[in-house]
């Protein structure tokens, strides 16, 4: 029987850090630390001022407060926390490969490599290492040739390689954590299963734990991810039918949905999905199909993923055609830059390729966010306009942390992502500052088309089929 009195983290993202702080509030006995290479990040979440924690999450700070210094420490000393540790949570990024044999298609496990290695160098006595970053099947594989490979075996050294994928969705992940639909545990070492059982049983009931071998699990989570994208492009792909017969989006939803074999959940059509794991998971399911030769099996994926670009290329074309089919000179206020609300994550968020494309058009760009930081944003639009092709010594967007002050003067607005906020908004008080004939393009679906309508605005929703 194996007693897990230390975990280790590696990787204090979006994942590792409100799992890890979810664990150690239901396990008090337990010693948790979360490592990271990098300082900042791990300096931000031991700083005092938890609204400056590097993870925007709603009831994170809360339990933060509570078990950091108790039983949950952030560092970035790697070595020694995976020494001490009798489990150790792989949970760094597995991004999608830039260069070379599957660029583009399959995730750079370079990390997850080095992980393994670094485990297998310097774990001392029995160490049970949990994959929780989303991975190609068969990546546990990898990482049991790395942990058994002779190099630094001793007599003393050993290993269990278990898969637990991580369902969270950001926004609700610390629901997700408390109160999970299911936790699955993959892997053939029966003791290393019951112990990360066991933890679970801290704050979860046994039926809601299930157990698979290791590529069942891997498998199981590229699938989870990928029939919920598929969901949203779905949809995504009615939404465009509707708004060419007169049909409206959310009448179809909410119809469909009624249907208990469809279910309610994940039917909103938006601007297409972004987040770090659907696209990712899907391209590596396309890889996987590919790589078995089943081509039909990869096509039919791909799919997915074609229709979230064309859903997010489809609503600026339809801006462009809108505003006369000239966006230059033109100021556009842009409402959400997040890819969903209730997240300060912006990665493979649709408002990236949205705002490029505008940009590109020549539009000038008031982007507002209720968590997103200005600084996130540059990293993925560049603030010179000469950039995109515009001899103006001016840059090509603002952040205007002000919602109103990115109205003034505007000739359109864009809701991009669905924060609370957008929803209240004073349009008569908007009415007094922007230009005329103006735009209000809700790609969201969170407008009451009279309300706006009655102030003399144009408006487009998206998968409206009664859009003037
Ligand atoms: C990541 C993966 O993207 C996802 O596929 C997986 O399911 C869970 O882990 P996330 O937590 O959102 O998701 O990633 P990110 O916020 O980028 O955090 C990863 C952290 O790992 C970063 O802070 C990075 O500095 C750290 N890291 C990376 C290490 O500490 N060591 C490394 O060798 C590499
Ligand atoms: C997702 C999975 O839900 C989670 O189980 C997994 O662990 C990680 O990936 P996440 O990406 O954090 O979580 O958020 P999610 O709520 O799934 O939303 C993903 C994207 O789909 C967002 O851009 C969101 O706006 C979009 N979406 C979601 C829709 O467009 N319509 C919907 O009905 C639901």
């Amino acid at each position: 029987m194996y007693l897990i009195k230390k975990i280790c983290c590696i990787g204090a993202g979006y994942v590792g850090g409100p799992t890890m702080a979810v664990f150690a509030k239901n396990c008090p006995d337990i010693e948790i630390e979360v490592v990271d290479i990098n300082q900042i990040r791990i300096n931000a979440w031991n700083s005092d001022d938890l609204t400056k924690l590097p993870v925007f999450e709603p009831g994170l700070p809360q339990i933060i407060k509570k078990v950091r210094g108790r039983n949950l420490n952030f560092s970035t000393n790697v070595s020694n926390s995976i020494r001490e540790a009798d489990m150790v949570f792989i949970s760094v990024n597995t991004p999608i490969k830039e260069k070379g044999v599957g660029a583009g298609e399959t995730s750079d496990l370079r990390w997850v490599e080095s992980c393994a290695r670094q485990i297998s160098e310097i774990a001392e006595g029995h160490t049970i290492v949990v994959e929780k970053s989303t991975l190609p099947v068969k990546t546990a594989q990898t990482i049991k040739d790395i942990l058994f490979s002779s190099n630094y075996q001793t007599s003393e050294k050993s290993f269990s390689v278990l898969s637990n994928p991580e369902f969270l969705s950001e926004g609700t992940a610390i629901r997700d954590l408390e109160e999970p639909d299911r936790v699955l545990i993959g892997g053939d070492d029966d003791e290393a299963i019951k112990a990360l059982n066991d933890i679970y049983l801290n704050w979860i009931p046994q039926e809601k734990l299930i157990f698979t071998n290791l590529w069942s699990s891997e498998l199981s989570k590229l699938t989870a991810n990928a029939f919920l994208a598929q969901r949203i492009s779905s949809i995504n792909s009615i939404s465009a039918i509707c708004e060419v017969t007169g049909a409206d989006i959310k009448d179809v939803s909410f119809a469909i949905g009624k249907d208990n074999r469809i279910g309610s959940k994940f039917l909103k059509s938006g601007p297409g999905f972004g987040g770090s794991c659907f696209k990712k998971d899907i391209l590596n399911l396309v890889y996987l199909a590919k790589f078995y030769g089943l081509n039909e099996v990869a096509g039919y994926w791909r799919k997915v993923i074609e229709i979230n670009s064309w859903q997010q290329k489809r609503i600026y074309e339809i801006v462009v055609e809108k505003l006369f089919g000239n966006l230059v000179d033109k100021k556009i206020a842009i409402l959400g830059f997040s890819f969903k609300e209730n997240t300060n994550d912006t990665r493979e968020s649709p408002a990236i390729s949205i705002c490029r494309n505008l940009i590109n058009e020549g539009a000038f760009l008031s982007i507002n966010d209720e968590k997103v930081t200005e600084e996130d944003i540059e990293k993925s639009l560049k603030k010179d306009n000469f950039v995109y092709g515009f001899n103006k010594n001016e840059p090509c967007w603002e952040f205007q942390s002000n919602l109103y002050s990115a109205f003034e003067n505007a000739h359109a607005v864009i809701i991009l992502t669905s924060w609370d906020k957008y929803k209240a908004i004073d349009w008569e008080r908007v009415s007094l500052s922007v230009k005329s004939p103006f735009w209000v393009f809700d790609t969201r679906s969170i407008l009451d088309i009279k309300n706006i309508q009655d102030l003399g605005f144009n408006f487009w929703q998206l998968g409206f089929g009664n859009n003037n």
